[in-house]
């Protein structure tokens, strides 16, 4: 049995998606073991408590410093034991103590098709923002193992979504969450569970 972590800072709706997908069998072999926010206001939290879910708020607030935040953060991670971190609208860089005790063992949605529209700064709707003033006419979602790096860890999967007429962020941002990142997270974390993912040389095969 996997046991993930899922790392939140809003509204939740990736998380929502890993959760049915636990209930209704199509993520096998997988128990969601805690969710962690840095934003107490997060509705991500509501969500963990109404499905019995372990939940915490590590927020960056309570803290003197970056750095002790980091190290509860860390801490209030492994406490949770888990074999798979899963960052589902995680807003904040995840310190390299972290990468370098979990690594390939914490993954990302990211709402574009890396490595367009990522890096610093490329996050929630400023990522489809930019996608439309660039005039792209596919978007989609990836995830991947997190890195050092933003965004620059190994791609477990991509899908694409089409970019419609007259489409405002907010409306994309909607078409890419239901098509694509509603369905590839929950995917990646049952093929991880069921041992189907590997990486070398910085790249996964996926065996289906
Ligand atoms: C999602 O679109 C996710 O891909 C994005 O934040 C949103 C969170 O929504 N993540 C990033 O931009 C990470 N760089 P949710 O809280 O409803 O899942």
């Amino acid at each position: 049995m996997l046991n993930v972590v899922v790392l939140v800072s809003g509204g939740g709706t990736n998380l929502q998606a890993v959760i049915d997908g636990v209930e209704s069998g199509a993520v096998t072999n997988t128990r969601i073991a805690g969710v962690i926010s840095n934003n107490a206001g997060a509705y991500a939290l509501e969500r963990a408590r109404k499905h019995g879910i372990a939940s915490k708020c590590v927020s960056p607030k309570m803290f003197a410093s970056r750095e002790e935040f980091n190290e509860k953060l860390t801490e209030a991670v492994g406490e949770m034991e888990p074999d798979l971190i899963v960052l589902a609208g995680f807003l904040v860089v995840i310190p390299p103590i972290m990468t370098a005790k979990y690594q390939n063992r914490i993954i990302n949605i990211h709402p574009s098709l890396i490595p367009a529209f990522c890096g610093k700064g490329y996050y929630g709707l400023k990522v489809h923002e930019a996608a439309l003033s660039r005039g792209v006419k596919v978007a989609g979602a990836t995830v991947h193992f997190v890195d050092d790096g933003t965004d620059t860890g190994p791609i477990i999967l991509q899908k694409a979504v089409d970019v419609e007429d007259g489409d405002t962020p907010e409306a994309l941002q909607r078409r890419v969450m239901e098509q694509a990142e509603w369905k590839i997270l929950p995917r990646a974390i049952d093929l991880i569970a069921n041992g189907k993912v590997s990486v070398t040389d910085g790249r996964t095969e996926i065996r289906k």
